[in-house]
């Protein structure tokens, strides 16, 4: 880390940290939540996503580009823990309206954190002398808040059998991975 020194220093480590998230979201993050969901509206948002993700993966390399920085990827822990956490916790759940939920919560959680990515990059390209860097950022920003708005919505309507599925819920075994965090 000592040699993050300036601002533009910290924007580009937190790019690479970016485009590491963007680019496993696209491999296997979002194409194993689209296999691991059942409700039809579930997939076809994650599926939606998936193609703005492809589209966040090229914005970025844009970004690299306008502020002279080689586009190039740093290990992203976290979006790693993320991703193991939902997998463990899917897979802990049949399919079903409440692995669907399941499935809303750790995508909601992915979201979460690239807003606050986003919405970083955007503020520290701002005061790096990029605007145009972070218009381009500011506009992914504002579709990882759709994408989380839509998980919302759509859990809301997941059909989840009332009690029953409640209880079941807490059955022994599902983690979502803090021990490790
Ligand atoms: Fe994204």
């Amino acid at each position: 880390m000592s040699n993050v020194k300036t601002l533009t220093d910290l924007f580009e480590t937190e790019l690479r940290y970016a485009y590491d998230c963007e680019q496993k979201l696209v491999e296997k993050g979002l194409p194993s939540m689209i296999e691991a969901a059942s409700s039809p509206e579930l997939r076809a948002a994650l599926q939606s996503h998936l193609q703005e993700t492809r589209t966040h993966v090229a914005r970025l390399e844009r970004v690299f580009a306008t502020c002279g920085c080689e586009a190039k990827t740093k290990g992203n822990d976290i979006l790693d823990k993320m991703l193991s956490a939902g997998k463990d916790s899917a897979g802990h759940i049949d399919p079903s309206g409440l692995r669907d939920w399941a499935l809303t919560i750790n995508g909601n959680f992915v979201e979460h954190y690239e807003i606050a990515l986003y919405g970083s990059l955007a503020a520290m390209a701002r005061q790096a002398g990029f605007p145009d860097a972070a218009a381009v950022l500011e506009e992914t920003l504002q579709e990882e808040k759709a994408a989380d708005a839509k998980l919302t919505q759509i859990a809301q309507t997941l059909s989840v059998g009332g009690r029953a599925a409640s209880a079941s819920a807490a059955a022994p075994g599902i983690s979502r991975g803090r021990g490790a965090a």
